[in-house]
């Protein structure tokens, strides 16, 4: 995608200020952690009976789509631990002897976090779930006959794994994480909650209203509330004395055109062109990203988790659809005979 949309709830890599306003804005304790409060209990026991027999905690899985929170949850999982964490990605691990590095080099305790862990290569995968599994790590030395295989002790680690697709794990990678959770998107009240941290954070002021305004905006997704939050911000600050109020919120917000349910121009884009070209019949993924330009991938993990959140998109086995909710939010009627499609 050569244009960032602001909606786009991946890390945009090239904007050092966007990733150094994330550093700064992130959780580190599970007191700043804002929502997910079934996972957050969940963890807290595994951590306190962790703790008590003095172990690491369980292998984690963290699954759900980008912006809800994985990495800064494996953070705060080390900090409540007393651990250090290790980060890397399943991209960044080419090969075997790339893991068995970055394995003999933790200590006892440690957390390695995976992101993108659904990427790892099949050999590196095999290497690392029969680490995960007893701590040992399985090597050959030499070539051809005089090639022998030797067992390393490895120290007693945790994996937290972050993933957008568990579908794309590994049977038995998947089933070496004792705790796997599906991270939720965000109540409205949470995401209020979390932008008026992160406004304290950054010392901009903010009215209640405002909050509660821009919640309805970001797709209950923290990451896109607080890239909004700083858009908004400087509009303040360029338009007005810097305060964060109603009216600054609203006139912010329609320039970035972004509506009253947190759509852009691409999203209504995406909708407008199915129902011009397939009504409310089914349409695979594919034929959706060609529709739109965008990759396939892209449309699934960033666009589609929302749209199907709020239903207006539903899956079906021929593909996805276009729901009369959508239909009403464009401006569109279904037409009759696509109603009749509808009934059988
Ligand atoms: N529960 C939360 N409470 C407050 N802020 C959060 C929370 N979860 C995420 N954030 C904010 O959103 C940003 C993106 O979260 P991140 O953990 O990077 O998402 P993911 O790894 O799932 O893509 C973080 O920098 C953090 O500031
Ligand atoms: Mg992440």
């Amino acid at each position: 995608m050569a244009i960032e949309r602001i909606i786009d709830s991946s890390v945009h890599n090239n904007d050092a200020d966007e990733q150094q306003i994330e550093v700064t804005l992130r959780p580190k304790s599970f007191n700043d952690y804002i929502g997910q409060d079934r996972l957050k209990n969940n963890l807290k026991l595994a951590i306190d009976a962790a703790k008590k027999r003095g172990e690491p905690i369980d292998h984690v899985l963290l699954y759900g789509p980008p912006g809800l929170g994985k990495t800064t949850m494996a953070t705060v999982i080390a900090n409540e631990m007393g651990t250090n964490i290790r980060v890397t990605s399943g991209p960044a691990i080419e090969r075997a002897g790339d893991l068995a590095s970055i394995l003999t080099n933790l200590s006892d305790g440690d957390v390695l976090f995976i992101d993108e862990i659904h990427r790892l290569g099949r050999t590196v995968e095999e290497v690392l779930y029969s680490a995960m599994e007893d701590f040992k790590l399985d090597i050959m030395i030499g070539k051809g006959p005089a090639a022998r295989s030797v067992r390393l002790d490895l120290p007693k680690f945790t994996v937290i794994g972050a993933t957008t697709r568990t579908g794309a794990l590994s049977a038995p990678l998947r089933d070496r994480f004792g705790i796997s959770h599906r991270l939720e998107f965000y109540k409205p009240t949470e995401i209020t909650d979390i932008i008026t941290r992160a406004s304290n954070i950054l010392g901009s002021k903010i009215h209640p209203g405002a909050a509660e305004l821009l919640s309805t905006r970001a797709r209950l997704t923290p990451r896109i509330a607080n890239r909004l939050l700083k858009r908004v911000r400087d509009y303040a600050d360029v338009n007005g004395d810097g305060i964060i109020d109603v009216p600054t919120t609203e006139a912010a917000l329609n320039l970035l055109e972004i509506d009253t349910l947190g759509l852009d121009p691409g999203d209504r884009n995406l909708i407008n062109s199915i129902i011009e070209n397939y009504g409310d019949n089914p349409v695979g993924l594919n034929t959706i990203a060609a529709l739109t330009g965008d990759e396939a991938t892209t449309i699934e993990d960033f666009y589609e988790p929302y749209l199907l959140q709020i239903g207006f998109i539903e899956r079906t086995p021929r593909g996805r659809r276009v729901t009369p909710k959508a239909y009403k939010h464009v401006g569109k009627k279904p037409s009759e005979s696509q109603n009749q499609q509808r009934l059988v």
